[in-house]
């Protein structure tokens, strides 16, 4: 699917927030867990550390509602101005209610109604590309559009090809009209005929929790990573591509490419297929690992003093599903006024 529109009103970025639990979890505490070390996890992937939700009454509707609290309380915004919240999440609360009904409440958005969207680590440019569209629709002004992954409540830490990847965060944004800047493409793309490649076994419909369900710890994400990867390296590339190419973009015109924090090396050939120096490419998956549909908005909010108005901005994503795109985004407000 791809989007391309020069008549609607855009939908743009004008306020952030985030949330990162405190505890960290180190190579060197894995080492102490699985058979690796911190050389491997380095150089196989870029990650030294991630951040772990290590309170068993608190899960991912609670790191959502922070990561919108502080964007109200930095940006001065009142829930109750809130249309619409989309949670950007495979690693909801429970399976009903939506983790949005959850955040709805204790962000007290009382005039929002809401849902969730599950597209794994594609999740948050999926939301977003949602959240525009009722903006560009105009049935909705302010759509606050969460990504937000509490990965440690799936995560085999039995299992040293994955337990080693992700951690757990949430990063918060608000689309609000804009008549110049914001979400100006999007390229999305699913591919349903490897999603075995990436699974949650158990715990729907198709197998639902039983003894032997968890006897055989169908509860956790499954990775088969070499394949896996070599789909994200081509696929992610290739997006960034077609959309710089849609958009007569070079890599000289391109100031960030903001792309979803898997694995160093296929954030590396990415920007190195699109043109683009190091310095604009935004990097955090040292300091937080793969926190799933959270990577982006972490992304922006740790470059937001950075970003200025009419910066180009390349997003794009890969993950679980298969399920990949790409989103041109014009920024649209001063993040350094907000740097406090
Ligand atoms: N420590 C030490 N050795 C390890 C570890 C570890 N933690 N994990 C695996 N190994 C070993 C393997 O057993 C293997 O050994 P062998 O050759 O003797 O069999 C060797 O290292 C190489 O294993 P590979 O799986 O080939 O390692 P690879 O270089 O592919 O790295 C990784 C694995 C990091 C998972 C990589 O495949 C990857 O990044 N895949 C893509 C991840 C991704 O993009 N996922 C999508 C988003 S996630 C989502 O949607 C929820």
């Amino acid at each position: 699917m791809s989007t391309s529109s020069s008549s609607q009103p855009r939908a743009a970025i004008t306020a952030m927030g985030h949330f990162l639990p405190e505890k960290r979890l180190t190579n060197a505490d894995l080492e102490q867990i699985v058979d690796t070390d911190d050389e491997w996890i380095r150089t196989r992937t870029g990650i030294e550390e991630r951040r772990i939700l290590d309170d068993p009454d608190k899960a991912t509707a609670y790191m959502a509602s922070q990561a919108a609290e502080e964007l109200f309380q930095k940006h001065d915004i009142d829930p109750a101005t809130i249309d619409l919240i989309i949670v950007a999440t495979i690693t909801p609360d429970m399976e009903f209610p939506s983790t949005a009904c959850l955040v709805q409440d204790s962000i007290g958005a009382q005039n929002a109604w809401g849902f969730d969207l599950a597209a794994a680590c594609s999740g948050f440019l999926f939301a977003l590309t949602n959240g525009a569209s009722f903006i560009e629709s105009g049935r909705a002004k302010r759509v606050l559009v969460i990504g937000a992954d509490t990965m440690s409540a799936i995560t085999d830490y039995e299992d040293r090809s994955t337990c080693i990847l992700f951690g757990d965060a949430a990063g918060a944004v608000l689309l609000e009209p804009h008549d110049t800047y914001g979400l100006q493409d999007t390229v999305h793309y699913s591919d349903g005929a490897h999603a075995d490649l990436l699974t949650l076994p158990a715990g729907g419909s198709l197998n639902p929790a039983s003894h032997e369900t968890v006897d055989q710890r169908l509860h956790y994400l499954k990775q088969d990573g070499r394949p896996v990867f070599r789909h994200a390296v081509t696929g992610m590339a290739d997006v960034c591509v077609e959309i710089m190419e849609r958009n007569d973009l070079t890599g000289d015109d391109v100031d960030f490419l903001v792309p979803h924090q898997a694995n160093k090396r296929i954030i590396d050939a990415t920007a190195n297929r699109m043109g683009l120096s190091s310095d604009k490419v935004m990097l955090n998956i040292h300091r937080y690992g793969n926190t799933t549909a959270a990577t982006v908005p972490l992304c922006l909010n740790d470059w937001q003093a950075e970003l200025k108005p009419g910066h180009n901005l390349v997003l794009t994503t890969f993950g679980g599903g298969l399920t990949w795109g790409a989103s041109y985004l014009t920024w649209a407000y001063d993040g350094a006024e907000y740097d406090s």
